[in-house]
């Protein structure tokens, strides 16, 4: 790539995925500027680079960031994603997540800011009619998260033909774990994921549910693919530098691909925490597959990318380290 240190924008750097993203970005060289609403994120995960505050639907707004700190992509993390809210408040969902991302297009376009990374999500699949899950399978989300992620995905080639946009849409499936430095970490509220919630739970906070024990599956628990928000991070960083270098745009799987069930996570947290965690049984969730699991062989041939902290055991070692250090989380809330 050309001279550095070069600006990257990152929507919702404030939150969970994106502070690790900026974290790998500025290590990587870059010069990092966040541009988020504090909406869900918090201004302590902003430790590598600048803050701007405000709503990626305000045009106005992200061209005066893009312009203001000469950035020349953008990586865009800005969104909600608790899919039963969406089901709940699905208009909540298509316009923070549709209006926020076109938002962002329309400020790139307007100052020619060339490079689109989008968090995408194994949820624009829908109900996987095989396992695991390639690229190329059928994209029939199920809920409004889903379809609102979809939606932004199906117009990036068009924007790419009209205005020479180059993209990349990353489809992540479960993120987990934290910073193996220790310095940022996951602090959603309310809480929704499995090994923060397994955490909580085994520490004396809230009860842990299980969504049913039914499925078919080996131990009846449904299977999911945990990838280390590290790992996810330093694709971001793989995948800019793939659509700078090659103008290549294209989507790409974030998974380990090999899947662990909702007890096993349970199991693997008592064993680093050496404590209980107390759960009990609740009914399977509308709309909860048995199994996702990615076939992530694309991204590793294309972007070069392996996963580092694959493995379960190091996924909750580094969430623990955050949590026993931060029960509080960054404080804010
Ligand atoms: N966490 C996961 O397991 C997962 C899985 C698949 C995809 N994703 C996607 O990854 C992205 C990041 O997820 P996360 O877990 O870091 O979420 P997060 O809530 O921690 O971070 C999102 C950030 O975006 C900000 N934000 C939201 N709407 C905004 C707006 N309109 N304008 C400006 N800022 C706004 C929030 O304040 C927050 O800081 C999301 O797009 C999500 O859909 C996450």
């Amino acid at each position: 790539m050309g001279a550095r240190p070069r600006t990257v924008l990152v929507t919702g750097g404030a939150g969970y995925i994106g502070s690790h993203a900026a974290k790998a970005l500025s290590r990587a060289g870059y010069r990092v500027v966040v541009f988020d609403s504090l909406g869900a994120g918090h201004r302590g995960a902003v430790q590598y680079g600048d803050l701007v505050e405000g709503d990626t639907a305000d045009v106005g707004a992200v061209r005066a960031a893009l312009q203001g700190h000469g950035a020349f992509a953008v990586l865009h993390f800005a969104a909600f994603l608790d899919v039963g809210e969406s089901v709940r408040d699905p208009l909540r969902y298509y316009r923070n997540n549709v209006v926020g991302a076109l938002g962002v297009l329309e400020a790139m376009v307007a100052e020619s800011v060339r490079y689109f990374v989008f968090s995408s999500t194994c949820a624009t699949y829908g109900e996987p009619i095989e396992t695991p899950i390639p690229e190329t399978h059928p994209q029939q989300p199920i809920n409004a998260y889903g379809d609102s992620k979809l939606a932004i995905e199906r117009a990036l080639p068009h924007v790419e033909r009209a205005h020479a946009l180059r993209w990349v849409a990353l489809r992540y499936f479960n993120a987990a774990g934290a910073d193996p430095d220790g310095e940022i970490g996951e602090d959603h509220s309310p809480e929704i994921h499995l090994i923060p919630r397994a955490i909580e739970a085994a520490t004396g906070g809230r009860g842990l549910q299980v969504f049913g024990d039914d499925y078919p599956t080996p131990d009846g628990t449904c299977l999911r693919d945990y990838i280390h928000v590290t790992d996810l991070a330093d694709a971001h960083v793989k995948a800019l530098e793939s659509i700078a270098e090659t103008g290549k745009s294209g989507a790409y799987n974030l998974g380990t691909g090999h899947p662990h069930s909702v007890r096993e996570v349970i199991h693997t947290v008592e064993r680093v925490l050496g404590r209980q965690v107390p759960w009990t049984l609740a009914p399977r969730r509308p709309g909860d597959p048995a199994v996702l699991y990615a076939a992530p062989q694309k991204a590793q041939n294309a972007l070069h990318w392996t996963p580092r902290y694959a493995d379960l055991e190091t996924i909750v070692r580094t969430a623990w380290e955050w949590h026993r250090t931060h029960p509080n989380g960054y404080g804010d809330r």
